[in-house]
């Protein structure tokens, strides 16, 4: 029997549903009973009836589920999987910003730890971030945390003022201004794609900007033949299953770029063979401090009212 055989037999016998993101390596998302951005990874964890909760995503997503569901085993292939933007906001610096600024509405991107949640009124996704700034009076103060990139396209996006935390996605920086410039020059009808994560140059020559899911929507639904995509390269995978005859063309990285590549490597520490280990073994779970889960709780909640 092949591991994806397996893998199924594993989850029918402990009634798991496994939910993967866009990034995931080809295989995972091959084998995952769904597909999404972050807002709707947390919404199937949230809906599901299954008993065990394999997240193949980084660590953030699986607290995330963890959170929406205390009483469930929450699985994820490698506890490795962590994210830069989450790493970029440690608990007690974050407090201390909080705390010099107690007239402000805390406002989270989901990218990030279990305690920054904790500690924030209003939890966003790149799907729904404009809609929760919005819900906001418009007098309200804000700190917008950790992406600086998200939070300065919001400003523009929303006309509001926010102090922002100064973290970056490490694949999302990457990305090479002048090396799409040529890539138009080439491919003149091509339409430019990005994630929020890019930074204000490439969003500002982007025709459209969007989460993950909204960047699949676009380029099935546009009626242009040719997309450059800035995000993470694992999205092309579903992208040329929906759209097989369209031109797709990752958006070039800088040469000195450490990794060399628009994948993330956090994303990529799961493999197929370790996920098959974790659901064998239930290990390794998810395991949250209650006090911090209850409290990262509301946040969440809120959050799921704007889809
Ligand atoms: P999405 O919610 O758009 O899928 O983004 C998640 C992420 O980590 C992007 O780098
Ligand atoms: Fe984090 Fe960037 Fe990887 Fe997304 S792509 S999980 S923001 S490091």
């Amino acid at each position: 029997m092949n591991l994806s055989n397996k893998i199924q037999d594993l989850k029918n016998e402990k009634n798991a549903v496994i939910l993967a993101h866009y990034y995931q390596e080809e295989s995972i998302q091959d084998i995952a009973d769904y597909i999404g951005d972050s807002l709707e990874l947390a919404i199937r964890a949230q809906e599901t009836s299954a008993n065990v909760i394999v997240f193949a995503g980084v660590y953030f997503m699986a607290e995330t589920a963890k959170i929406l569901n205390p009483n469930k085993k929450v699985l994820i292939p490698d506890l490795n999987a962590g994210c830069s933007l989450a790493d970029s906001c440690p608990a007690k610096d974050f407090k201390k910003l909080i705390q010099a600024h107690p007239d402000h509405k805390v406002v989270t991107y989901i990218n990030c730890s279990a305690e920054i949640k904790a500690m924030s009124d209003y939890v966003c996704t790149s799907s729904n971030a404009i809609e929760v700034i919005n819900s906001l009076p418009k007098n309200e103060k804000i700190i917008f945390a950790p992406d600086k990139n998200l939070g300065t396209y919001l400003i523009k996006e929303t006309r509001r003022e926010m102090l922002l935390w100064d973290g970056t996605c490490v694949v999302h920086e990457a990305f090479c201004y002048d090396k799409i410039l040529d890539l138009m020059v080439e491919y003149p009808y091509a339409q430019i794609i990005a994630h929020p994560e890019s930074e204000t140059e490439i969003l500002k020559i982007a025709h459209f900007v969007g989460s993950t899911s909204k960047l699949l929507k676009y380029v099935k639904e546009d009626k242009h033949e040719v997309f450059i995509i800035g995000t993470e390269a694992g999205i092309l995978h579903q992208m040329q299953k929906e759209v097989p005859h369209k031109k797709l063309i990752p958006a070039p990285i800088q040469e000195d770029n450490s990794c060399a590549c628009s994948e993330c490597a956090f994303m990529k520490v799961n493999t197929l063979e370790k996920l098959y280990w974790c659901l064998k073994n239930e290990a390794p779970q998810i395991h949250l401090d209650k006090s911090t889960a209850q409290k990262a709780l509301k946040p969440l909640e809120k959050m799921l009212n704007y889809v």
